[in-house]
Order: C-alpha cells, then structure tokens, then sequence
C-alpha cells in the first residue's frame, strides 16, 4: 500500500492533485494532530498511557471513586491542556472546509481545537472535554464555568456529580457522530487520516470502511500507523503541521 519509499514531495503533489477532483473528502484524525499545540498523544512516545494508567478513563472507576477520578482528569484535561491553541494542521483543515476541498471531519480527540479553528462541520466521535454534563438532571456546562477547585464538581441545578462530556471506556459512542461517521464512509471519495495509531475501537473501523467502499486514503503520520501498509494510498511522513503547511502550497496557491 502506502509507498513509504517516496519523496515526501511528490506524494504532497499527487495528495493534492486527489484532493483538488475530490468531489468529497472527510478528514479523519487523532491525537497527533494536536501534539504540536502542546497535547501529548496517548500512544508512542511521551504518550499519556506511559505516564497515566488508561483504567482513569474508566467509566466504572469514575463512578467508583469521582473525587480521585476527578483529581487526574483536572491535572490531565484542565490544568494541563486547557490553554492549547488549534496549530497550521487544524488551520489548514479549516480553510480546506472553507473552499469546499473538505466535507466533514471526524475526530477521536475532545480538545475542540478544529472549532477553535475555523472548522464547521466537526463530528467528536469521543466527546468534547469542553463540557461537563450532570449525571443528575443531564444539564450541560461551559468547562471554564464550573470551579475545579473542589472536586468532584457538582450541579448547581441538582448537586449530581458533573462528568467531563467526553467518552469514557466502556461508554457508548454518540449517535450523531457515529452516523456522521459511518455515513461518511459511503459519501466520501477522499480520507485524509493525520494523526492516529487506528488502534482504539471502534473509531478505528471508519478508515477500514471507507477503503472498502473504495475510497482513496491519504494518511499524514511521523510513523506508520495500522493503515500505512494495509490501506493507505499516499503516506505523507512527517508531522501534521509542517505536511499541512507544504500541502496547502500546493492546494491553495495558483497553478503554475
Ligand atoms: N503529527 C501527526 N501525527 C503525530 C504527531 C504529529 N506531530 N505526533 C505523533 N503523531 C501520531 C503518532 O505517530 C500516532 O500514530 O499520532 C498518533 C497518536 O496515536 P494515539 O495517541 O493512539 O492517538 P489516537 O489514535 O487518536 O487514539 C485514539 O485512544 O485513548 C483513546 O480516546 C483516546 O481518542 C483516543 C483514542
């Protein structure tokens, strides 16, 4: 599949030739395309799954014991990553929307950073850690409006514990954007998959999917990923914001 012997600049002039007589294309991305606004991945080096154990993300262990939950989720989600500007791949996507070269983007990640950026039509397979929900009375808050100074934190409305509004292990998917998802598989003629490992199910089926219904995969990764060698078409090496930025070069400026 993806030639990885390959110049990275001719596969940025044969992505975006694909991109430019796409009638439509979702992007598909994962951690990695934040990791250069300061997010770290969760897999692979400096991941947060070799510093934190992934049980923390465990729906049971939340219920089990919100308070100690609570108290890595803030250092992890809150203190931490709170402050993360969208970087020139989410502004690049963003713009690609605006001329219509991107039809919808799906995300794993809850950092909201593709909104901050410009983009639109953003589905989150995974949630948004952007909001709180009561467990109680299902009333929904700005992050930034509830204190995390005393933990867990409670509805105002109720006193139900409030969770974080994105998914946990061995929660359901929501429904819209798992139909955005899978309906993107059929609609699509172009993924482009920056930043992911395609290890988690089942978000990692979509690009499987898509390739199925015979769509053409563009994948934009430092490393190989589950898709490089068995899927992906144009494999472009290197990190999401430098092949973003070279890419809409060749996308957006004037043929030569
Ligand atoms: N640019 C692009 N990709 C990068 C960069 C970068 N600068 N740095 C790292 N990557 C790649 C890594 O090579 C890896 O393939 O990003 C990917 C990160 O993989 P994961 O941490 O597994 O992230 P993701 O695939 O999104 O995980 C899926 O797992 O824990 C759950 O819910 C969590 O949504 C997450 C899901």
């Amino acid at each position: 599949m993806g030639d990885t012997k390959y110049s990275l600049r001719e596969n940025i002039r044969k992505a975006a030739i694909l991109l430019k007589e796409s009638k439509f294309t979702t992007a598909y991305t994962g951690a990695g395309i934040s990791v250069e606004s300061g997010i770290p991945p969760f897999r692979g080096e400096g991941g947060l799954w070799t510093k934190y154990d992934p049980a923390l993300l465990d729906i049971d262990h939340f219920l089990g014991d919100p308070a100690k939950a609570w108290e890595i989720i803030k250092e992890i989600f809150y203190d931490f990553f709170g402050q993360a500007k969208p970087n020139k791949a989410h502004l690049v996507l963003a713009e690609m929307e605006k001329k219509g070269m991107i039809g919808r983007t799906i995300t794993q990640n809850i950092d909201n950073l593709h909104q901050e950026a410009g983009s639109k039509h953003v589905f989150e397979f995974h949630g948004n850690s952007k909001t709180l929900v009561c467990l109680g009375c299902h009333r929904s808050y700005k992050a930034g409006e509830v204190s995390l100074d005393h933990l867990p934190p409670t509805c105002r409305q109720c006193g139900g514990l409030l969770k974080p509004d994105f998914v946990f292990f061995g929660e359901t998917i929501p429904e819209l954007p798992l139909i955005a998802a899978y309906e993107a598989t059929s609609i699509s003629d172009v993924f482009i998959i920056i930043g992911t490992t395609g290890e988690v199910m089942p978000a990692n089926q979509i690009p499987f999917l898509a390739k199925n219904n015979g769509v053409k995969i563009i994948e934009v990764n430092p490393q190989e990923s589950n898709y490089t060698q068995r899927i992906t078409d144009i494999f472009l090496k290197g990190k999401a914001g430098e092949v973003m930025e070279k890419l809409s070069k060749e996308l957006f400026s004037p043929a030569l």
